[in-house]
């Protein structure tokens, strides 16, 4: 999907489509008594009779006749004007893109930005509840349906310097919805198709494009370093695990990196503690961390952020083949701790514990995991937030923050040391799952037992990672959560 800019009079600006906000309280907004003054009274005869409403998301396409520019105007709700956040805007505004899908409208233009004051913000909301909503996965549908979707979006500003203010934050803010759909794309590709050799030459070649080193280590690598955790999930599947690193240095030298780890099981059966068959299809999804962590890289170095990052993304899949691992085994650590199996199901915390502890290597300015690691986070959360966890409250509440900014939000779970109780083993250092009380905690806590005195957080998005319903801005299907939110906190850092 393309965006660009334009400096044009709402009235007087020829588009098939023109995307305007409307407030609950009533058509009060100057650009919209404009409008409607142009139209004859069309909103206000709408307003009056209630079939309209402004009612946030609620959306109405009108037929201009020639009265404007514009063929047609959607108009669409955007709750009471005291009520308005940047999430209201980017949710307005993939509504407004929603009411045209379908119709083989291919390109409109929008003014919402100006019903959140015209602010850089308010630009940025708008433009990525457009470009976030645009998206789809249709790459296997054979007969592509005859309306195409949106593919050009153009904001409109009232004079010039309004244009120039806020065009490098439109270039910006692309470049990142690039990345979620990156990220989307990963997520949405099946299990036969994205599969640890496929993420890892998915990331060879976007480190090529943006000029990042990337290394992807192979078994005999992994092996040599004695990830003996990583290795072990792997061994129930025929597709070899990959290694990934991606290094990116836009800071100085001396400048210690964010290390960003991403869990990649791309397709999890549970191993020898079999899932249910009942909705086991969408385990393909088990690498959202990867994907989130990968996109992040794919928009910072885009940005050309003014820091250093590594990304790691152990990947492997968790099958239940012949050679795979087996509840009682005793696992090997590459940190030297041992790991008493009791359900094979648990193995996202296996591959990332060998991530997080060769991340140590980096002397990480934070250290921070993403991964769809438990059912429980989905059950506590739902998917309106992901959990997060960690050792350091400072970083905690950074990530929170950068939640609240960018619409998805972090809710903190505790790491007290009463729950290390519940990995406690009587034959190794410890358990790789306790039981089903305070799933979510019992699996953060073993992640921080390998964070070393590094400051550390952990989040997870198995609940935020594929959305069931259809959300504004989240179609059906991938999310990419994950992207802006590290964005967002890799800005604040930087
Ligand atoms: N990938 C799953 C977690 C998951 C479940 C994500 C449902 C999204 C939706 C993870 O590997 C897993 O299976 N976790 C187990 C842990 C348990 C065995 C301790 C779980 O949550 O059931
Ligand atoms: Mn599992
Ligand atoms: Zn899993």
């Amino acid at each position: 999907m393309n965006v660009a800019t334009k400096v044009d009079e709402a009235v007087s600006h020829a588009c098939p489509a023109l995307l305007v906000g409307c407030w609950e309280d009533g058509p009060s907004d100057p650009q919209l008594n404009q409008l409607d003054a142009a139209l004859v009274g069309a909103v206000a005869a709408l307003y009056q009779q209630r079939e309209f409403t402004g009612k946030l998301n609620r959306a109405k396409l009108l037929h201009t006749f020639g009265r404007i520019a514009a063929d047609r105007v959607v108009l669409v709700g955007l709750g009471k004007q005291s009520e308005l956040t940047p999430d209201r805007l980017r949710q307005a505004a993939g509504s407004a893109l929603n009411a045209l899908q379908g119709s083989g409208i291919r390109e409109c233009s929008s003014i919402l930005h100006l019903a959140g004051r015209g602010g850089t913000e308010a630009v940025q909301a708008t433009v990525e509840g457009l470009l976030l909503a645009g998206y789809a996965f249709d790459k296997y549908q054979t007969s592509q349906e005859e309306n195409g979707r949106v593919s050009d979006v153009t904001i409109l500003f009232p004079d010039a310097a309004a244009n120039q203010a806020a065009a490098s934050r439109v270039a910006e803010t692309k470049a990142v919805c690039d990345a979620v759909w990156f990220a989307r794309d990963l997520v949405s590709q099946p299990g036969n198709v994205a599969t640890p050799t496929y993420l890892a030459e998915r990331a060879r070649e976007m480190a090529g494009s943006l000029g990042i080193r990337c290394t992807i280590l192979e078994r005999e690598e992994m092996e040599r370093l004695g990830m003996g955790a990583l290795l072990a999930v792997s061994r129930g599947s025929h597709q070899p695990p990959k290694f990934i690193v991606l290094d990116y240095r836009g800071g100085s030298e001396q400048q210690p990196p964010v290390v960003l780890v991403g869990k990649g099981i791309t397709f999890d059966a549970g191993g020898i503690s079999l899932k249910p068959g009942e909705g086991m299809e969408k385990m393909k999804d088990d690498m959202a961390g990867a994907a989130a962590v990968m996109g992040t890289m794919m928009a910072a170095a885009t940005l050309e952020l003014p820091l250093n990052l590594v990304v790691l993304v152990p990947a492997a899949e968790n099958l239940p083949g012949g050679g795979a691992y087996k509840p009682g085994d005793v696992l090997h650590s590459m940190a030297g701790k041992t790991i008493e199996i009791v359900n094979t199901d648990a193995e996202g915390r296996l591959v990332l514990c060998d991530a997080l502890h060769y991340a140590q290597q980096y002397r990480p300015a934070a250290l921070i995991d993403v991964a769809t690691l438990t059912g429980a986070c989905v059950i506590a959360l739902g998917p309106f937030a992901s959990g997060v966890m960690g050792n350091d409250r400072g970083l905690t509440r950074e990530l929170r923050e950068a939640g609240e900014l960018t619409g998805e939000r972090l809710w903190e779970l505790p790491l007290w040391e009463e729950y290390g109780e519940l990995l406690k083993s009587d034959i190794a250092d410890m358990k790789n799952a306790g039981g089903r009380s305070a799933g979510t905690i019992s699996a953060g806590w073993f992640l921080k037992e390998f964070a070393g005195g590094n400051k550390w957080a952990h989040l997870d998005i198995a609940g935020t990672a594929w959305e069931e319903k259809g959300r504004p801005y989240l179609p059906k299907g991938a999310t990419g959560v994950g992207v802006r939110l590290l964005i967002q906190y890799l800005r604040g850092v930087s």
